[in-house]
């Protein structure tokens, strides 16, 4: 049966403080579940960009969800005091990064929390989404109390996302569960007032809901638990997400050395329900603005407390072992990387998104520059960001598409895995390039098509393919790369 959200959950006023990747993404669901939002920031040119009608960031399906509901049930602010008296349940979404040290830096949250505390003049909760260490909310609380809030006019919640970029609207409206970490059977009955339409399925029986991966229909998975064990989820769920992909990359390691194919490892490992075929990808490692920082977050928590948590310190060196074995690879392919023309085709950390933040894609640019090689660039929506940081020059050229990136390249490097990106015009890309040489740390094309379409391929964890002798327009290039040298090498990294 179809029904609306007005019959099913009261209407909870909602202050989101950070209109970042996690606050916005926040504010707009939870307008979509039906609450009342306002939107702050102290950012005032970002706050009026999202007044007038503009995304600062690009996430599939959020300007849809800001369309529908800006000027009704979600309103943006700079006015932090309005908010807070206006809301019942305050989220804070500003940024958590990374100190020099390794542990996440709280100063954001701190001056929003000290922020909050005159317009505490009614019961309100405090609802921690940003990532933070575990014991937070108690330094939260105890903030409020210094700066004079009374400890009966609010509660901390540890509330923690999950949302990825690329998928984080459906991410939130359709979660594996929700965790609600609360000490207080008030601040649990508000956090579940605020959720009742994803608890009890309503919100998925709507007639204009948003479409999702899952039948939630039944309700999500609502978990309770105390503060502390949620932040605790949030932190260990990231590592240990890390921890498949570390250790399937290393995995594939071993795959090269024994000439065998870790897509077909990893699909044996993953059909175990015990192990789950997800976060198995091989490829050039880890990036993004939460993983590298957590992880690092996370061990300086553990060594805080007394534990040496050493595993962490192993699945970060897998990554960047990865990252440097991935370069090394390059470098087998083409003997030298002075004076050589490499295309590369992509940017963003992974794909869906236009985020470089600790983006393996950026540091491998950055090495191939280093090396003396030209590079031109292309990536479907990340080039703005990448400009900021590295402009166009003599060495680096943005191309207009995958293409002309590859037009006169000695060797076409893939580093994020856009869908458009496995799909390229094979003998196009032949014909235009100077070698036919690529070299995928996505691992996006079968070895069968790359032979056939007359490549020399290299991926991750795969033995590398070689040009079948009849592949078309071969035999030139072939003596191209005779002269350099570049057959008969092992391309084990
Ligand atoms: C992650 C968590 O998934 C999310 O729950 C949390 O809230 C924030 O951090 P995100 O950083 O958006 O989300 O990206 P995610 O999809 O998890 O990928 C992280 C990195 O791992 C990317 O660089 C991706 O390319 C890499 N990855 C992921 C692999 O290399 N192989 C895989 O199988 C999966």
């Amino acid at each position: 049966m179809e029904m609306s959200f007005a019959q099913v959950t009261r209407v909870v006023p909602v202050a989101v403080i950070g209109s970042g990747y996690v606050g916005l993404v926040a504010a707009a669901c939870l307008a979509e579940i039906g609450h009342e939002v306002v939107c702050v920031d102290v950012d005032q040119a970002r706050i009026e960009l999202l007044q007038s009608g503009g995304v600062p960031i690009f996430e599939e399906g959020l300007d849809a969800l800001l369309a529908r509901h800006r000027g009704q049930r979600l309103r943006f602010s700079c006015n932090l005091a309005e908010a807070v008296r206006f809301a019942e349940v305050i989220l804070i979404a500003v940024g958590t990064p990374q100190s020099p040290t390794g542990e996440a830096d709280l100063s954001q949250v701190e001056s929003a929390v000290i922020s909050i505390c005159p317009g505490l003049d009614s019961y309100k909760v405090l609802i921690e989404k940003s990532t933070v260490p575990v014991l937070t909310s108690q330094w939260i609380a105890r903030t409020l109390r210094l700066n004079g809030a009374s400890a009966k006019s609010f509660d901390v919640v540890s509330n923690p996302e999950f949302l990825r970029e690329g998928s984080a609207i459906t991410d939130f409206l359709y979660p594996d569960r929700i965790v609600v970490g609360a000490d207080t059977e008030r601040s649990r009955k508000l956090l579940h007032e605020l959720y009742q339409p994803l608890i009890d399925g309503s919100y998925y029986r709507r007639a204009d809901r948003v479409d999702g991966p899952a039948d939630l229909s039944g309700g999500v998975y609502y978990i309770e638990t105390s503060t502390n064990s949620a932040e605790l989820i949030k932190q260990a769920s990231n590592a240990f997400l890390a921890l498949k992909v570390s250790f399937i990359n290393a995995v594939s390691n071993l795959c090269e050395r024994v000439n065998t194919d870790v897509e077909e490892v990893a699909r044996g490992i993953g059909a175990d329900r015990r192990i789950g075929s997800r976060f198995l990808r091989a490829g050039i490692g880890y990036g993004g603005s939460c993983f590298p920082k957590d992880i690092r977050a996370f061990g300086k928590v553990a060594e805080a407390v007394g534990y040496n948590f050493d595993l962490l310190k192993c699945i970060e060196q897998i990554n960047e072992d990865q990252q440097t074995g991935f370069l090394k690879k390059l470098r087998t392919a083409l003997w030298s990387l002075k004076d050589k023309h490499i295309a590369v085709l992509g940017l963003a950390f992974k794909h869906g998104t236009d985020d470089i933040r600790e983006s393996p894609a950026i540091t491998m640019i950055r090495k191939i520059l280093a090396e003396g090689s030209r590079v031109s660039i292309f990536d479907p929506a990340a080039m703005n960001n990448c400009r900021a940081i590295l402009p166009e020059s003599a060495q680096l050229r943005y191309a207009v598409d995958e293409y002309d990136a590859a037009n006169g390249a000695h060797a076409l490097v893939i580093l994020t895995e856009w869908p458009q990106f496995s799909n390229l015009d094979l003998a196009r890309l032949h014909q235009s390039m100077r070698y036919p040489i690529m070299i995928d740390g996505r691992n996006l094309y079968s070895l069968a098509k790359m032979s056939a379409a007359g490549f020399y391929y290299y991926s991750v964890g795969r033995p590398s393919a070689e040009p079948l002798p009849e592949a078309h327009a071969f035999a030139e290039d072939n003596s191209a790369m005779m002269e350099n040298g570049l057959l008969n090498h092992s391309l084990t990294a």
